[in-house]
C-alpha cells in the first residue's frame, strides 16, 4: 500500500535523498527573493492581477458537476467548455503557489488549499480516486464526463491519435496539470491534503495502464501525454514509493524517447510540446533515483539540438507549433512561431540541466528565451498572453483578453510563467558558491550564510550589475556570475569599486575571497550590438543587443502592414547603426535598410507594434540584382495574402479544429516538412471556409509528384471540381485554383469543403487550402 504520506516532510525540505547525488547546485528559495522594479515585477504583478480575477469555482465547475456534486458557479468558455476542460486548474494551482511565495499574496494560499480541499470532496465523491473535469465527445455527439475514455482504455478499447484519444482532446496531458498543479501546492506549504489527493489519482492510472499489454500502453502514448511521467517521478520523490517510480518509467514514449536515447535528431514533424514535457520527466527520473546516465544524456542531447538547431532567435521554436528539418529555421519564419508552452518548457528542462553540472551556455540559452520570448508573450498593460509570438515580418501578437473565453494552453502555462519571475535569479552551490544566473534586479535571503543580498541593476538595458550583501555571515566563499557567451572575455568586475581579476570557469566570472556585510560585487557586460545568423542559413540575420533580441519597428497593430519585408544591404551594417536613447536600446538605421531606413527597438517590448526580426541580407552588388526579383515574389505573397478571406492548414491539429474538420479513412502526413492531408477510399475530409460577397477562388495546395489520385471536391454538397494528380510538378508543390460560381457563396458567412476521393483512388493529400477574392 501506499506510504502514509501525513508522516513524510513536505518535498521542499529535502533531506539526504538519492536526488542530492545528481546535484550540484539548487536556486535559492522563490519565497527567499523579493523582485525590485523591472519589467520583470511589473509582470508579476499584472499576473497576480489576473490570478485575483479568476473565480476557483468557475473552474471547479465541471470537477463537481462529473463528481455529481452541485457546481457553485458557471463554466468558463474556450478550452475550458471542450474536451480539455480543466487543463487551466493545475497551471492555476501552481500559479497561486508560485505567487505566494514570489509576492507573499495570502489570497493565493487561501484559494490554493480552498481548491484541494473541492478537489479532495469530489474525489470521494466518485470513490475511484479519478477526479477531473476534461469531457470526451461520443460517437453521437454529445459531451460527457471524460472518465468513461479511462474506463474503455482499461478494457484495451483504444483509439489513438496524435491529440486525440476515445474522444477526448490529450487527456491524460489534461490529468498531468493537476498532478503538477497538486504536487506543488503540497511543496508550498506542505498541504498533506494535496499530496493524498495526487496519491489517489496516481493510484487509479496505475490501475489503468496495469490492464494494457506493452503494446496498449504505446498506444495510449501515442495521444500527447504531458509531463506525466515527470509528475510519477516526483511523487516518488515525495513518498519514496517505488509504485511511484514503476509507473515513471513505464510512461515513456518508445517512437520519439527511443531516437533521442540513441542520440539522434529525428524531431522533424512531431509536435514540439507534446515532446518537451517527456524530457523532463527522463531528467527528474534521473534526479529521484541518484543517476540514470542514459536518460539524463537524452534529456541533455534533446536540449542540445533543440537550443542549437531548432529554436529562433528570441529562444523560442517550432513552425505551427511542430519541429522542422534542423537547421532550416530561415524557411519557417512564419505567423505560428514560437509557442509559449514550449518555451515554458524548454526553461524548466534547462533548470534541470544546469543543477547537475553549473554550464553558463545553459543559462545564456534560458536569458535569451525567458528575456525575450516570455516577456514578449504577456502584454503588461492587459495582464494578456500570447499562444504564438509570430517572427513573420508585420505580423502582430494576438492576446487572450483579461475577460475572454480563451483558456488557451498558453494561457496555463503564461500565468505560471509571469508568476516566478524571480525563480531563477540567484542559486547555491553545494561546494558553498553564490550564483548569479540572471541579472535581474531583486534581493534575497540566503540562509546558507545568513546573507541579505541584493542585486542592483537595469541590465539589459545599462552594463553594471552590482551584487551587494548587506548582511552576511564573514567568511570565503566564491561568488559566481554569469559571462553570456557574447561577452566573452570583454566582461570585467570589481569589488567594492576596485578592479579585480576573477577566475573565468565555466561561463562564470569567479571571486573566491573574504566576504563581508557591505561588500558589493560589480560586473559589467558590454552591451554591443551583433548580427546573427539563422542557423543553416547564414544570409538571414536578425539584430542582437547583448541578450536583447531588436526589431524594426514597424509602426502600431492598428496600422496594417502591407509592404514588402524590409532588407539590410551593405558590407558593414553595424556601423550603420546609431543610439537614438541608449538607456531603451533604440537605435536609428543609416542607408542599410531597403526600401528605408527604420528605428530598432526591443522586440519583446513590441506587445502591440509591428515589427520585423529577421532580414535578408545583401552586398551592394548582390542587392541590385535581387531587387526586383525579390520585390515581385514578394509582392505577390502579400498580394495573395491580402486577398486571402480564409486560410486552412490541413493536417495542423489547431486549424483542422478551428474549421471544425470531420473526416473519414483520413490521414495527417508530412512532405518536405509541409503538413497536409489525405483521405483513402471510402472516406472524405470536410471542414468550413469563411467566405464574404463577390467571386471567390478556392485554392489548394497539392505536391507535384504524386500520381494517378483522382477525386471531387465540393461547397456545401455541390461539386465544384474533379481534381486529378499526375506527376504535374515533379519535386515541387504547386496551387490549382477552383473559381468559385458565386451563387455556392451568396448570402453566407462561411461553407463547407469537401474532398472526396473516387472509388479505390485518394484525395489529395492537400496541403492547404485557401479562399481568397
Ligand atoms: O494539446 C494540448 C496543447 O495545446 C499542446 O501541448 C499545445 O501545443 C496545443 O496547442
Ligand atoms: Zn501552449
Amino acid at each position: 500500500g501506499a506510504a502514509s504520506c501525513a508522516l513524510l516532510p513536505a518535498a521542499g525540505a529535502l533531506a539526504a535523498t538519492p536526488e542530492m547525488k545528481t546535484k550540484r547546485a539548487k536556486p535559492l528559495p522563490l519565497a527567499a527573493t523579493r523582485l525590485r522594479p523591472s519589467d520583470y515585477a511589473t509582470a508579476v504583478e499584472r499576473n497576480r492581477a489576473y490570478l485575483h480575477r479568476l473565480q476557483p469555482d468557475r473552474l471547479l465547475h465541471n470537477f463537481r458537476r462529473y463528481a455529481g456534486l452541485e457546481p457553485k458557479a458557471e463554466i468558463y468558455g474556450g478550452w475550458e467548455s471542450d474536451t480539455i476542460a480543466g487543463h487551466t486548474l493545475g497551471h492555476y494551482l501552481t500559479a497561486l503557489v508560485l505567487t505566494w511565495q514570489q509576492a507573499g499574496d495570502p489570497e493565493m494560499k487561501r484559494r490554493a488549499d480552498y481548491i484541494v480541499d473541492e478537489l479532495a470532496e469530489a474525489q470521494a465523491k466518485r470513490g475511484t480516486g479519478y477526479v477531473g473535469a476534461l469531457q470526451r465527445k461520443r460517437k453521437d455527439g454529445t459531451v460527457v464526463d471524460g472518465e468513461e475514455i479511462f474506463r474503455e482504455v482499461m478494457k484495451g478499447e483504444i483509439k489513438s491519435g496524435g491529440f486525440d484519444l476515445n474522444g477526448s482532446w490529450s487527456p491524460l496531458y489534461t490529468v498531468h496539470k493537476l498532478f503538477a498543479g497538486l504536487l506543488d501546492v503540497h511543496d508550498g506549504w506542505g498541504n498533506a491534503r494535496a499530496l493524498t489527493v495526487v496519491e489517489g489519482l496516481g493510484g487509479y492510472f496505475e490501475r489503468m495502464f496495469a490492464a494494457l499489454t506493452p503494446e496498449q500502453v504505446q498506444d495510449v502514448l501515442n495521444c500527447e501525454y504531458g509531463g506525466l511521467n515527470e509528475s510519477y517521478a516526483e511523487m516518488y520523490a515525495r513518498t519514496g514509493n517505488p509504485r511511484w517510480l514503476k509507473m515513471a518509467r513505464l510512461i515513456y514514449d518508445n517512437r520519439v524517447l527511443d531516437p533521442l536515447m540513441k542520440g539522434e535528431d529525428r524531431l522533424a514533424n512531431f509536435h514540439a510540446n507534446t515532446q518537451v514535457p517527456k524530457l523532463i520527466g527522463l531528467a527528474r527520473i534521473h534526479e529521484v533515483t541518484g543517476g540514470d546516465q542514459l536518460r539524463a544524456q537524452a534529456a541533455r542531447f534533446f536540449w542540445d539540438r533543440v537550443t542549437q538547431h531548432h529554436s529562433y532567435v528570441i529562444g523560442g521554436n517550432a513552425d505551427r507549433e511542430y519541429f522542422s528539418e534542423p537547421d532550416t529555421i530561415a524557411q519557417h519564419i512564419t505567423e505560428q512561431t514560437c509557442e509559449h508552452c514550449n518555451t515554458y518548457n524548454m526553461l524548466k528542462l534547462t533548470r534541470q540541466l544546469w543543477s547537475w553540472q553549473p554550464e553558463g551556455a545553459l543559462f545564456d540559452f534560458y536569458e535569451r528565451a525567458h528575456l525575450n520570448h516570455v516577456m514578449s508573450a504577456q502584454d503588461p498593460a492587459t495582464g494578456g498572453f500570447t499562444y504564438m509570438t509570430p517572427l513573420m515580418t508585420g505580423v502582430e501578437r494576438g492576446f487572450s483578453t483579461v475577460d475572454d473565453d480563451a483558456f488557451w494552453c498558453c494561457v496555463g502555462s503564461g500565468m505560471e510563467s509571469h508568476a516566478k519571475h524571480g525563480e531563477s535569479i540567484f542559486w547555491e552551490g553545494d561546494d558553498g558558491t553564490f550564483f548569479v544566473n540572471l541579472y535581474i534586479p531583486a534581493d534575497a535571503r540566503w540562509d546558507a550564510r545568513k546573507a541579505a543580498v541584493m542585486l542592483d541593476t537595469r541590465y539589459p538595458f545599462e552594463p553594471v550589475s552590482t551584487l551587494t550583501f548587506n548582511r552576511v555571515k564573514g567568511g570565503r566563499f566564491p561568488v559566481a556570475l554569469r559571462i553570456p557567451g557574447w561577452a566573452n572575455g570583454k566582461a570585467t568586475v570589481t569589488v567594492n569599486g576596485e578592479a579585480t581579476t576573477p577566475r573565468i570557469e565555466r561561463g562564470y566570472a569567479i571571486v573566491d575571497r573574504r566576504w563581508q556585510s557591505g561588500d558589493a560585487v560589480a560586473i559589467t557586460l558590454p552591451l554591443d550590438l551583433r548580427i546573427e545568423a539563422t542557423p543553416g542559413d547564414t544570409q538571414t540575420v536578425a539584430v542582437v543587443r547583448g541578450p536583447l533580441v531588436l526589431a524594426a519597428d514597424l509602426g502600431p497593430v492598428d496600422q496594417k502592414w502591407d509592404q514588402a519585408d524590409p532588407a539590410l544591404v551593405g558590407s558593414d551594417l553595424l556601423a550603420a547603426f546609431t543610439p537614438t536613447d541608449a538607456a531603451a536600446a533604440h537605435y536609428a538605421t543609416r542607408g542599410i535598410v531597403r526600401p528605408a531606413d527604420m528605428s530598432f527597438v526591443p522586440f519583446y517590448r513590441q506587445y502591440q507594434r509591428r515589427s520585423a526580426v529577421y532580414f535578408k541580407t545583401f552586398s551592394d552588388a548582390a542587392w541590385t540584382a535581387e531587387e526586383a526579383a525579390f520585390t515581385a515574389e514578394q509582392a505577390r505573397l502579400r498580394d495573395i495574402t491580402a486577398r486571402s478571406v480564409d486560410v486552412m492548414h490541413l493536417g495542423e491539429m489547431q486549424p483542422e479544429r478551428d474549421h471544425n474538420l470531420v473526416s473519414e479513412i483520413s490521414y495527417p502526413v508530412t512532405y518536405r516538412g509541409r503538413q497536409g492531408r489525405d483521405a483513402r477510399s471510402g472516406g472524405f475530409i470536410e471542414f468550413s471556409m469563411a467566405v464574404r460577397p463577390g467571386p471567390l477562388v478556392l485554392q489548394a495546395t497539392y505536391w507535384g509528384s504524386e500520381r494517378s489520385r483522382d477525386f471531387d471536391i465540393l461547397i456545401d454538397n455541390v461539386k465544384v471540381a474533379t481534381q486529378r494528380l499526375d506527376n504535374d510538378r515533379p519535386g515541387k508543390f504547386f496551387d490549382v485554383d477552383y473559381p468559385l460560381p458565386e451563387a455556392l457563396t451568396k448570402g453566407k458567412k462561411s461553407v463547407r469543403v469537401r474532398f472526396v476521393p473516387h472509388d479505390r483512388n485518394s484525395a489529395g493529400p492537400v496541403f492547404g487550402v485557401r479562399m481568397y477574392t
